[in-house]
C-alpha cells in the first residue's frame, strides 16, 4: 500500500436512530478530488463461470513508523467486501458497501481501525465477491448487471502518536489471489474450502509471493457517497428447534422462524469432510426441504439461470474450533438440510438473522394469541425483507419492488424507525428514475433501460401503485415523523413521476374507450387507462401467471386513475409544506379533475361502482373517490361482495391494507373482525394454521395438501396489522409526528384487551384497554408536547393533555 500526501479525515456523524442502534459513523471521503487511491481489480482468469465465481483476496503491507493514535479505513467496492487488518475483520457490518443505484451512488464506509494497527508491519486485506454488482440479481437472475469485473477502493488514514498524519491507498502494489471462498453468489450461495484458508497469509510476515498483481482501473470517484442508512448487521441468532435424520448423513433442521440470513455451523468434521447446507422455507411430504416454491420465477426463465439456489457448502480443514459462516450471501429460510455429518444436534448450528439494524419504536398485543402470532409474522416478514433495501422476498428475487414498500411503509414506520433506511432507498429511486419520469419497478434497478430476459423491461416501467412509491413513501415518512426535509429532497422525483402519469392520461386511450367513442369524452384526459400495470395483483384465485397476463392487456383505468388521484392530492399538500403554494393549488385542481373523471367513468347513475370487486370498492372508499351521499351505499356494496364470497376477503396486493379500515370507518367493524378471524381460505389466520411464521405472497401460499407455492415471506399482505394499531388499539396520528393524535379503540372479534406503544418524535405514546364483564378501562400516556383526543365508548370525546391517564366506564 503506498503512502500518499495526507488527506483530511472527515468529521464524525451520528445516525439519527435512537437507543440501541446508535453508533458513531465517520463520514467517507466525499469530494472526488480528495481521493488519492486507485481502483484495483483482482487478477482473474478469463471465463470464470458466472454464478459460480470465487471471492478474491486483495492485500498490501502498511509500514507504520510509530504508535497509532487514530486510524480510519475508508473503503468501497464493486461487489461485496469484508476488510481485514492483520487478519482481524474490520467492523461488524455485513454486505458492505450495500445495495444502491451504483452507477450514480456507491457508498463509502469508514471504519475506526485504531486498535487493529501496530507500529511496524501491518497487512490490510479485502475479501471481495460478486455481490449485487455482478452476481445474480432479481427475478431475471442476470449476472454482470453493473459490470463484468469486481473492484476495490480504499484509503487508510493514520494519525501517529507524534501527530504525524499518513495516508495509504489502494494501488498497483496490492496483490491478489483466489480465496478459500470458491463460489459466492447472492442467489446460488457459497462454497468455502477451509483447507485453503490461512490467516497467516493476511498477517504481518505472511507469505504472499504466489499472489498476483492487481489491475489498476479508472472508475472515477463522482459516484461515491456517504452511507445514509443504518448498516446491515447480524442482528440476532435463533437456536435450532429440532433436528431430524432423514437418510445416512442427512439431517433436517427447523429454526422455528422464517428469516433472512445464514446458518453458523459449529461442527465440520475431519479434514476434507464436505458438508452441504440447503436452505428453504418449507418442508415437503417426505419432510425434506423444499426450494421449488422460490427457486425459479416460473415465467420462462431458462433453468440454467437458477440451477443452484440458496446452497452453501463447506470443506473442513479439520482445525479444532473452526466454524462455518457464509457472509457474502443471504438466504430466506426456516429449515435447512445438512448433508455430510453423522449427527447434527441442536447445539451444532444457529440461524444468524441478518438485516438492517433498525430501532424498534412500536408494538401491539391483545387477548387473542392468534392475532398476536399474526402480528409477529408480519413483523418478521418485514425484518426478513429489510436487508439494506426494502425487498419483496428474501429468496426468489430480493428486489426493492416499489409497490411493496409503498404498501407497507405505514406499517413499518409505526413499528420501526425507517426514516434513514427509506431515504437512502428514495435517493436510489430518484437516481434510477427514467428520463420520461417513469419510476422503475424495482429500486435499485440494475438495468433501468435494458431489455430483460422475460419482458421488454424498459417498455413496461412506470406502473401505477408501484411508481406511486415516489410520493407515498416520503408522504408516510412525513406523517409519522413530521419531518419535511425528505419531502423537499424528493420533490423533483415526485413531479417527474406525476407528469409522466398525467401525460399518458392526457394523450393515450385504452382500446375499449376508443371502441366506445372515436372522439375522447371530456373527462378521459384525466383517466390513466393505458400502459402496463400490475393492477391489484394476486387477488385470491389469481396466481402469478394470470396476474402477469392481465398486467399487459387489461384496462387498469380504475386502479391507475385512483392512484393518480391519491398521488396528486398528497403532492398538493406536500407542495404547501415546502413553500410552493401556487403549485399546491394547481395540484389540488388537477386532483379534483381526476376524482371527477374517476366518478364519471366508474360510478353509474344508480351509484353502482365498477369494476365490481372488493379491491376496487375498497380503494375507492379509502382514497376518497366516493361522493359523500352514496358512501354508505357503496360500503354496503362492499359488504355484499364479502358476503357473496362467504365472508372472505377478495383483495390482492394493493387494496388489502385498506379493507378492514374502510369497513370500520363505514360502520362495519363487525365484518372487519369476521374477516380478521376468518380461518378458511383465503385468510390471514389460515396462513398461521398452515404453519406460517411470516406472511405469504399468495393467499394460497401453502395449499390444503401442504404444497407450497411462491414466496412464503412477502410483507405486503401483512400490512393488515396497521388495522390492529390504528383501529383495534385505536392509535392514529391527527397531525404529523403524532403532535396531536386520536385514541379511538374499536373493540370487536371477542377481544377483551389490546395494547400498543409507539415512540413518536415527542416521546412514548402508550394505549391499553381492557373490556371487563361490566365495563371498559383504558390507560393512556400522552407525551409532553402532544395532545390527544380520546373517544369514549358512548362516542363522546375528551381532550387529553400530556401525562398518564386512566378512564373507566361501567356498562
Ligand atoms: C414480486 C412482487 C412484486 C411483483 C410485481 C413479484 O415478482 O415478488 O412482490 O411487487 O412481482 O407485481
Amino acid at each position: 500500500m503506498s503512502r500518499k500526501t495526507a488527506a483530511p479525515i472527515g468529521h464524525r456523524l451520528r445516525v439519527r436512530d435512537a437507543g440501541e442502534c446508535e453508533r458513531p459513523w465517520e463520514i467517507g471521503l466525499l469530494d472526488p478530488t480528495q481521493w488519492a487511491a486507485q481502483w484495483i481489480e483482482p487478477c482473474e482468469a478469463v471465463g470464470e463461470f458466472a454464478r459460480q465465481r470465487p471471492a478474491y483476496w486483495l492485500a498490501s503491507v502498511v509500514e507504520l513508523p510509530g504508535q497509532v493514535a487514530r486510524a480510519t479505513l475508508h473503503a468501497t467496492a464493486h461487489g461485496v467486501y469484508e476488510a481485514f487488518v492483520n487478519a482481524e475483520r474490520v467492523g461488524d457490518q455485513e454486505l458492505t458497501p450495500g445495495f444502491t443505484a451504483y452507477r450514480r451512488r456507491l457508498q463509502v464506509h469508514s471504519f475506526d481501525v485504531t486498535d487493529l494497527l501496530v507500529a511496524g508491519e501491518n497487512v490490510i486485506a479485502s475479501l471481495l465477491s460478486d455481490g449485487w454488482w455482478r452476481g445474480q440479481n432479481g427475478f431475471a437472475r442476470r449476472v454482470d448487471d453493473y459490470g463484468p469485473t469486481t473492484a476495490f477502493l480504499a484509503e487508510l488514514i493514520v494519525v501517529l502518536e507524534n501527530g504525524e498524519e499518513l495516508t495509504f491507498v489502494t494501488d498497483e502494489q496490492w496483490r491478489s489471489k483466489k480465496s478459500h471462498i470458491i463460489r459466492a453468489d447472492n442467489i446460488a450461495g457459497e462454497i468455502h474450502d477451509l483447507r485453503q484458508f490461512s490467516p497467516k497469509s493476511i498477517s504481518p510476515g505472511g507469505d504472499r509471493s504466489a499472489w498476483e498483481p492487481v489491475a489498476v482501473r479508472d472508475y472515477g470517484f463522482d459516484q461515491l457517497c456517504e452511507p445514509s442508512g443504518p448498516p446491515v448487521m447480524r442482528v440476532t441468532e435463533l437456536p435450532a428447534v429440532w433436528t431430524r435424520k432423514i437418510t445416512e448423513r442427512s439431517w433436517i433442521v427447523d429454526f422455528g422462524q422464517n428469516s433472512n440470513g445464514w446458518v453458523r455451523l459449529n461442527k465440520l468434521g475431519p479434514e476434507g469432510n464436505i458438508i452441504t447446507i440447503t436452505y428453504g422455507e418449507a418442508l415437503d411430504d417426505a419432510g425434506d426441504v423444499v426450494q421449488a416454491n422460490v427457486a425459479h420465477y416460473r415465467l420462462g426463465v431458462p433453468e440454467s439461470r437458477s440451477d443452484t439456489f440458496q446452497l452453501d457448502q463447506v470443506i473442513s480443514s479439520g482445525r479444532i474450533g473452526e466454524r462455518f459462516e457464509a457472509r457474502h450471501s443471504t438466504k430466506g429460510f426456516q429449515f435447512v438440510r445438512v448433508d455430510g455429518l453423522e449427527v447434527v444436534d441442536v447445539e451444532d448450528l444457529v440461524s444468524v438473522v441478518v438485516h438492517t439494524e433498525l430501532a424498534q419504536i412500536g408494538s401491539f398485543k391483545c387477548s387473542s394469541e392468534d392475532i398476536n402470532r399474526l402480528h409477529l409474522a408480519a413483523d418478521w416478514s418485514f425484518r426478513g425483507n429489510a436487508c439494506d433495501i426494502p425487498t419483496d422476498c428474501p429468496t426468489r428475487e430480493r428486489s426493492g419492488w416499489t409497490g411493496d414498500w409503498q404498501i407497507y411503509i405505514e406499517t413499518a414506520s409505526y413499528l420501526y424507525d425507517v426514516m434513514a433506511f427509506s431515504r437512502k432507498w428514495l435517493r436510489d429511486l430518484a437516481a434510477d428514475q427514467l428520463e420520461s419520469g417513469a419510476v422503475t419497478h424495482i429500486v435499485p434497478d440494475p438495468n433501468p433501460n435494458d431489455d430483460r430476459a422475460i419482458t421488454d423491461w424498459k417498455e413496461i416501467q412506470g406502473c401505477s401503485g408501484w411508481g406511486d412509491a415516489a410520493v407515498h413513501v416520503p408522504w408516510q415518512l412525513y406523517r409519522s415523523t413530521g419531518e419535511t426535509d425528505v419531502l423537499a429532497e424528493q420533490w423533483p422525483s415526485m413531479t417527474a413521476w406525476l407528469d409522466y402519469a398525467r401525460n399518458i392520461a392526457a394523450t393515450k386511450r385504452h382500446p375499449s374507450r376508443i371502441e366506445r367513442s372515436a372522439e375522447p369524452l371530456d373527462h378521459e384526459k384525466y383517466l390513466w387507462d393505458t400502459g402496463f400495470h400490475f393492477g391489484e395483483w394476486l387477488e385470491p384465485g389469481v396466481d402469478l401467471e394470470r396476474s402477469r397476463a392481465r398486467a399487459f392487456s387489461d384496462d387498469h383505468g380504475a386502479v391507475a386513475t385512483a392512484f393518480m388521484y391519491r398521488t396528486a392530492k398528497e403532492m398538493s399538500e406536500i407542495a404547501d409544506l415546502i413553500g410552493l403554494s401556487g403549485e399546491s393549488l394547481r395540484l389540488r385542481d388537477f386532483a379534483n379533475e381526476v376524482r371527477h373523471a374517476w366518478q364519471r367513468e366508474f360510478i353509474d347513475v344508480n351509484g353502482v361502482v365498477s369494476p365490481r370487486s372488493q379491491a376496487n370498492l375498497t380503494r375507492a372508499l379509502a382514497f376518497d373517490l366516493i361522493p359523500a351521499d352514496i358512501l354508505a351505499d357503496v360500503a354496503s356494496q362492499l359488504v355484499a361482495l364479502i358476503r357473496e364470497a362467504g365472508t372472505h376477503l377478495g383483495t390482492g396486493f394493493l387494496a388489502t391494507p385498506f379493507l378492514l379500515p374502510v369497513l370500520a370507518d363505514t360502520g362495519h367493524v363487525d365484518v372487519a373482525y369476521e374477516l380478521l378471524f376468518q380461518r378458511t381460505e383465503p385468510s390471514w389466520l389460515l396462513m398461521l394454521d398452515r404453519g406460517a411464521t411470516t406472511v405469504w405472497e399468495e393467499w394460497e401460499g401453502i395449499d390444503g395438501k401442504g404444497v407450497s407455492r411462491a414466496s412464503l415471506n412477502h410483507y405486503s399482505k401483512g400490512a393488515v396489522i396497521s388495522f390492529l394499531h390504528r383501529y383495534t388499539a385505536g392509535l392514529q396520528e391527527l397531525e404529523p409526528g403524532y403532535r396531536r393524535f386520536s385514541v379511538r379503540p374499536f373493540p370487536g372479534g371477542g377481544l377483551t384487551r389490546a395494547s400498543t406503544h409507539h415512540v413518536s418524535p415527542y416521546g412514548r405514546i402508550q394505549v391499553a384497554w381492557t373490556q371487563t364483564t361490566n365495563g371498559f378501562e383504558i390507560d393512556l400516556t400522552v407525551p409532553e408536547g402532544t395532545t390527544a383526543r380520546l373517544w369514549l365508548p358512548d362516542n363522546s370525546i375528551e381532550e387529553m393533555m400530556p401525562g398518564h391517564h386512566r378512564r373507566e366506564w361501567k356498562i
